[in-house]
């Protein structure tokens, strides 16, 4: 088949940009996937039910560290494990979250609490609640057809 030059010339530089396209993407890809900023340590996502910190989610005092609890979440479609938790008023919390399955958000409104939570890494954050009252943990990455429902409460108690 004939070709025109010009044609010739669109068709190379159609090919170089996908492969430019898809070169930056997978590069870009592999360092996300790799090291998400807040996303430090790993877990495997099959084994979250017998990870020394995922096996019992919830609200635990710690001892000797910069923080006085640790809120332990499981993220998994369509909900977090604990679904409800008290936090006491004050008090330095540093959460700490995963998934089982996809990616979802944590995020918790009214505070500045926004962390991607994937599988295969730990998320945390520290944070003092300092204003009792209920806190709606809510999904903000979308997640499947339950994600509108995918929430969890916080509450800061006296
Ligand atoms: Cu989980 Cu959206």
């Amino acid at each position: 088949m004939h070709m025109h030059k010009f044609e010739k010339i669109w068709l190379i530089f159609g090919v170089t940009a996908l492969l430019v396209f898809l070169s930056v993407l997978g590069v870009s890809a592999f360092y996300l996937g790799n090291q998400p900023p807040s996303c430090l340590a790993v877990v495997d996502p099959t084994k979250v039910d017998e990870h020394e910190t995922f096996k019992e989610p919830g609200l635990k005092k710690v001892e000797g560290k910069d923080w006085d609890y640790e809120l332990v979440f499981v993220a998994q479609a369509f909900a977090y494990t604990p679904g409800t938790v008290e936090v006491p008023l004050g008090a330095k919390v540093k959460v700490i979250a995963t998934s089982k399955d996809v990616i979802h958000g944590f995020g918790v409104a009214g505070t500045n609490i926004n962390m991607m939570v994937e599988p295969g890494y730990i998320s945390e954050i520290v944070t003092t609640f300092d204003k009792a009252g209920e806190y709606l943990v809510l999904c903000n990455e979308y997640c499947g057809s339950g994600h509108h429902l995918m929430t969890s409460m916080i509450k800061v108690v006296e």
